[in-house]
This record gives structure tokens, C-alpha cells and sequence, in this order.
């Protein structure tokens, strides 16, 4: 595949994460209620998964001679604990997809250099830590395994 166009994906992806840990963060300060100390706590732990996230994608951008992105994707702003529960469960599904897709099309032209390796395992370790925060994220509303 060609260079750009992993570029692109991988800025996409940075735009997500931006997006992500704003969100967690901003989130964090709107929770209220009995049983808001664990919660308030957790979702500051996922932005700094986030945040984690943000500077892989950084360097294996710069690492591919491009510019990390300095946009940011949509942001979905929420009330109660249960909306942000769902927007965010909402919104690390989305990362999910994005993150396959990106190893889909990785797959399709694999180099054998050690780039290609390192690429790869990043967005798959990345892709695993999203799956982790929909699990959490489903314990806390009450919701069951899913496929995710
Ligand atoms: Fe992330
Ligand atoms: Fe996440």
C-alpha cells in the first residue's frame, strides 16, 4: 500500500485519539452523583490510554517521514453517567472498526521490513487496549459481552 495512504489512516487515527482523550477528560468533570469517585477515576485512566495512544500514532507517523495531524475528529458532548457510558461505548466501537481496517489494509501489501512489523503490532496492541475500554465500559452500564 502505498505510503500515503497509510498516512492518512494513521492521521485518522491520531484525529481519533485527540478526540478520544478530550472527550474522557471533559467527561470526567461532568459526572455526578453517589457513585461518581470510581467512575471519575476510571475515565481519567482511559484518557490516558488515550493519550498513550496519541503519541504511538504520533511516532509512527513521524517514523513514515509524515506530519502528525493536529486536528481533531468529532467530540459528542453528554449529561448523565448513562450517556456518557454510551457515547463513549459508541465512540471506541468506531476506533475499533477504524483500527481494523487499518490492519485489513496493511495485510494486503505487507512488507517484510521492520516498519511493516512494527506498524502492525502497534495498531493491533492499540486496537486490544480499545476492546478493553468497551468491556469496562459495558460492566459499568450493565451490558454483557459483546462481539467487540
Ligand atoms: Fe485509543
Ligand atoms: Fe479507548
Amino acid at each position: 500500500m502505498a505510503k500515503e495512504k497509510i498516512l492518512e489512516l494513521l492521521n485518522h487515527a491520531l484525529e481519533l485519539e485527540h478526540a478520544a482523550f478530550v472527550q474522557y477528560l471533559s467527561h470526567a468533570e461532568v459526572v455526578d452523583g453517589i457513585n461518581a469517585e470510581p467512575i471519575i477515576e476510571r475515565l481519567k485512566e482511559i484518557a490516558d490510554d488515550e493519550n498513550k495512544h496519541q503519541e504511538k500514532f504520533r511516532t509512527l507517523i513521524g517514523l513514515l517521514g509524515g506530519v502528525p495531524s493536529m486536528g481533531m475528529a468529532e467530540t459528542h458532548p453528554a449529561k448523565s453517567l448513562d450517556e456518557i457510558l454510551r457515547v463513549n461505548l459508541k465512540d471506541e466501537k468506531i476506533a475499533v472498526d477504524t483500527y481494523r481496517k487499518i490492519l485489513e489494509e496493511l495485510s494486503k501489501d505487507r512488507g517484510r521490513g521492520y516498519y511493516d512489523f512494527l506498524l502492525e503490532h502497534e495498531v493491533r496492541h492499540i486496537l486490544m487496549e480499545e476492546q478493553e475500554h468497551i468491556t469496562e465500559l459495558e460492566l459499568l452500564l450493565g451490558i454483557q459481552g459483546s462481539s467487540y
